[in-house]
């Protein structure tokens, strides 16, 4: 069974992740969408709980006819967590240049980890290049309209949080 690992922070998960999970899920057996902590982004605006919940729900609810997506979430390294699947290889979304140098260190690393990892790359859909989850924040803390860029399924809880956090 080939498995496709989507790994992320997903803080939140956007229209743009949902859509790299979407094609991955045709192309491979089965895509497991795993949580992670990014040491690079310490204060998420959700819990690596919560953003499992959110993320399952949209999973659920948009792409229940998707049988082969799980969401799961690891609190190590991506290249170790890779090592429990018989045939994996990380899918990661690209949306410019400049996510492709540190997408490319990663994948690097994650290969000298675990000889075995492959990582791929999936152009993002043109209509999402210029979406991410800290667009997404900015955005909520405006209070601006979020159905463009966010599963409608999740909408009020971004909403809601961000207005917390204010
Ligand atoms: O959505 P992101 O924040 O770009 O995803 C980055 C993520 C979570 C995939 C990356 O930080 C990661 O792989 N974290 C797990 C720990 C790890 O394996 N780090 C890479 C070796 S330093």
């Amino acid at each position: 069974m080939k498995t496709a690992i989507y790994p992320g922070s997903f803080d939140p998960i956007t229209l743009g992740h949902l859509n790299i999970i979407r094609r991955t899920s045709t192309i491979f057996d089965r895509v497991v969408v795993c949580i992670m902590p990014n040491a690079g982004k310490m204060h998420p605006m959700f819990t690596r709980e919560e953003r499992v919940e959110l993320a399952r729900r949209v999973v659920s609810r948009v792409v229940a006819h998707l049988p082969n997506v799980t969401v799961e979430t690891y609190d190590g390294l991506l290249a170790e967590y890779a090592k429990q699947f018989d045939k994996a290889v990380i899918v990661k979304g690209l949306r410019a240049g400049t996510d492709f140098e540190n997408e490319f260190q990663m994948a690097l690393i994650n290969q000298k980890i675990n000889p075995e990892l492959d990582t791929m790359f999936l152009t993002a859909s043109q209509k999402y290049t210029f979406l991410s989850s800290s667009v997404v924040k900015e955005l909520a803390g405006y209070g601006a309209d979020l159905t463009p860029f966010v599963p409608c399924e999740i909408i009020e809880d971004v909403r809601a949080r961000a207005m917390r956090s204010e």
